[in-house]
């Protein structure tokens, strides 16, 4: 990161607009990409380069906007949206109070999230050295398409920007675009913001017409084009969506291999940005790691796993399906593979959950072992505890639920219902296929199945029984 701290740089950003092409109840700037709503990379990029909180146009479903973006911006407020140039208005008229002259003003728009802080950082510089009125982001992207059309004179000087629906067919064949980032002097924005008309096919003031105005009263007007049009996408619909969650994406991969995590086939890996990962952890494909999920280092994550909010220690082998919610799983723990580990889940150091385990709202104490078909919620099970083979917590009653203790070094035979509240002493034993209701003394054994009955020569009656009734 190069990008430096801009002590003279105001950020507005322009937030207003619904997003039709969604077809959502929620504006797009709420949409979430990678984990995040799309507005809080547009504000963590305000934040990498100016110290002071940014101006957010607000208008469309702005409680909502301002309760997602709180502190983190003051908010100006658009009423109707009447163009990009009357958004700008709005933020100016906090600016222009507050402004001394000779400070700078960099505009972004809410729905634009890829930009990278160096590419800002340029145009600032660029603006700053050139002395220029106004310094713009433009770009050259495949397919120009309904993007603003950088008109240039014949000495390569950008002289105005014509919109899409504005443009004759020869301006439309311009390749180079404006990708809505500006630097303006603020002096030079707030003088000419008012002089901005309607007179354009959409009938709204355009903050690109300031162009014009500028060139018209003899300023300069500067222009970079930026390196890789990916950074100026904005998401105007669910394809534009899934384009740049799929770019954040590919970023945090990038970044996460970078830092020391293996990828066996990167593309296949769904990961919010929101994740981390230490080093020389593997991950496997098909993985989805959602949330404020942490995981250490030196663990392995194979196929299929699904964690949201997960906190993973060091060491962790995570198999084959295993999903895990609001879990904990300490350092050399091994789950799966196909266990569920659904919110309240805490799992100790060493701990084994096995194949078609299903936990909830259970402490599992250092080393201690349910290894195959369990279902273990509202427990608190000690150290060294082994759960046998299919081993079921009853902690519902239908109206409440109770809580099963398994204190330390307890063995649990297979098949044993443990029917809460119920608590099995420290190092006893329960038989295989037993129902327990009531608590076992610490070192007890507890058997509570029916005694086996052995009927001798039974099958070779039946067998001499059914062969008289087929010959009859
Ligand atoms: C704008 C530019 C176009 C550029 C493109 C880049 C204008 C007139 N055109 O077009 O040259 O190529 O961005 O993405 O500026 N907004 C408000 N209030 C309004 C109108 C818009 O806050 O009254 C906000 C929107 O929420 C959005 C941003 O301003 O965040 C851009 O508006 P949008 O309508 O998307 O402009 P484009 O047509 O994309
Ligand atoms: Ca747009």
């Amino acid at each position: 990161m190069t990008a430096l701290m801009n002590t003279n740089l105001d950020v507005i950003i322009l937030a207003a607009g619904l997003g039709t092409r969604m077809k959502s109840a929620t504006i797009k700037i709420l949409h979430r990409a990678a984990g995040r709503p799309i507005i809080d990379y547009v504000l963590d990029l305000a934040g990498q380069v100016s110290d002071r909180p940014p101006i957010m146009v607000v208008g469309h479903q702005r409680e909502a906007v301002q309760a997602s973006v709180g502190g983190r911006a003051r908010f100006a407020i658009q009423e109707s949206q009447k163009g990009t140039g009357h958004a700008v208005l709005q933020a100016a008229e906090i600016l222009e109070k507050e402004s001394s002259t000779g400070r700078q003003v960099l505009i972004l728009s809410g729905d634009v999230p890829l930009t990278y802080p160096e590419t800002l950082q340029q145009l600032i510089d660029e603006h700053q050295r050139s002395q220029n009125a106004l310094t713009l982001l433009t770009m050259k992207p495949a397919d120009p398409g309904m993007y603003g059309r950088v008109v240039r004179d014949a000495g390569g000087a950008v002289i105005r920007i014509v919109e899409a629906k504005d443009a004759t067919d020869e301006e439309k064949k311009i390749g180079e675009v404006n990708a809505g980032i500006y630097v303006f002097d603020s002096a030079h924005l707030f003088g000419n913001l008012r002089n901005l008309s309607t007179n354009n096919s959409q009938g709204e003031y355009y903050l690109t017409d300031l162009l014009a105005l500028l060139r018209d009263s003899g300023h300069r007007i500067g222009a970079i084009v930026a390196s890789d049009p990916i950074e100026a996408l904005g998401v105007n619909s669910r394809a534009e969506l899934a384009t740049v969650e799929g770019e954040i994406q590919r970023r945090v991969v990038t970044k996460l291999m970078s830092d020391g995590v293996t990828f066996r086939n990167p593309a296949t890996v769904v990961i919010d940005s929101t994740v981390s990962i230490g080093n020389d952890s593997v991950v496997y494909p098909y993985v989805t790691i959602e949330g404020a999920t942490t995981i250490g280092s030196r663990c392995v994550i194979e196929p299929g796993v699904h964690l949201i909010n997960a906190t993973v220690g060091d060491d962790v082998h995570l198999k084959t399906g295993t999903v895990a919610e609001d879990a904990l799983i300490e350092n050399e723990a091994s789950i799966g593979p196909y266990a569920h580990l659904r919110p309240g889940t805490r799992l100790g150091r060493h701990v084994k959950i096995g194949n078609f385990v299903e936990t909830k709202k259970s402490i599992f104490g250092e080393g201690a072992k349910a290894s195959h078909l369990a279902y273990i919620g509202d427990a608190e099970v000690g150290a060294d505890v082994n759960i046998g083979a299919g081993t079921i917590t009853c902690n519902y009653d239908g109206v409440n639920k109770h809580k099963t203790v398994l204190e330390d070094g307890v063995f649990i035979g297979s098949d044993t219902q443990l029917v809460a509240p119920v608590r099995v002493g420290k190092g006893a034993y329960v038989g295989a296929g037993s129902t327990i209701t009531k608590d076992v003394p610490a070192g007890a054994l507890a058997l509570s199945r029916t005694p086996q009955r052995i009927i001798a020569g039974w099958a070779a009656r039946k067998r001499e029984d059914r062969s008289k009734e087929k010959t009859k």
